[in-house]
């Protein structure tokens, strides 16, 4: 199903045209991936439950968006969940959830608060794609995380087609610093042409 944000977002580049755009899209951005058949996050949700078997481990749910994947978490058990973004207009829907804990925006331009490593479990639902963030956000996350903190995150099809974004995991098990635990192809926006799956990653933080 055609979408003029969905098609505008994957065209994108560089953090501030992306903080416009989905400022821009806020109000719209459930029904329109929702209307396009969006699995990815019940899919890694449950995914993440597999490996995660306390339901009280808090979670930094990193881009957020408006609060879809911390819903997606607390469906599947999850019950100490907190998110960032770096779209104000996305944060404010998350807040009208009530799903999570706490919110704080992210300005990716700078550095990240370390305080973000603190977190055990981190999930990026549809983030470090085409289409959102770019690829060195991993590396950043990665330099944030405790060793034994474990990531769940998502690479549509258009990331896995780009090596910029699929060299990512491979890069980082070479370089001695994940380790996978699942890796599983399913849909993403089941009715969004391109881009209709994507692949859920786990990986764990090595010291
Ligand atoms: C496709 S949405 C996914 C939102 C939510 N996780 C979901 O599953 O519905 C991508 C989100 O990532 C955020 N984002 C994009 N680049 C980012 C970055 N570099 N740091 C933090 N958030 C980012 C966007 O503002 C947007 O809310």
């Amino acid at each position: 199903m055609a979408n003029k944000h969905l098609d505008r977002v994957y065209q994108a580049s560089g953090n501030s045209e992306m903080r416009e755009i989905y400022d821009e899209w806020a109000e719209h951005y459930d029904d329109d991936v929702v209307g396009n058949g969006y699995l990815t996050p019940s899919r890694l949700a449950k995914t993440l439950a597999r490996f995660v078997p306390d339901r009280d481990t808090p979670i930094l749910d990193y881009g957020c968006g408006t609060g879809l994947s911390g819903q997606a978490l607390a469906d599947a058990g999850f019950t100490t969940i907190d998110g960032a973004d770096l779209s104000e207009g996305m944060l404010k829907r998350a807040r009208e959830t009530n799903v999570y804990r706490k919110l704080q925006h992210v300005d990716p331009d700078n550095s990240l608060n370390a305080q973000l490593g603190e977190y055990p479990v981190f999930t990026a639902v549809g983030v470090i794609s085409k289409g959102a963030a770019p690829p060195f956000v991993y590396d950043d996350l990665l330099g944030l995380m405790q060793p034994g903190a474990l990531l769940a995150f998502s690479l549509n099809d258009l990331s896995l087609e780009d090596p910029d974004y699929s060299s990512l995991v491979p890069g980082s098990v070479e370089a001695g610093k994940v380790k996978i635990l699942c890796e599983e192809y399913g849909p993403h926006l089941a009715k969004y042409g391109d881009n209709s799956g994507s692949s859920v990653v786990v990986i764990e933080r090595l010291g």
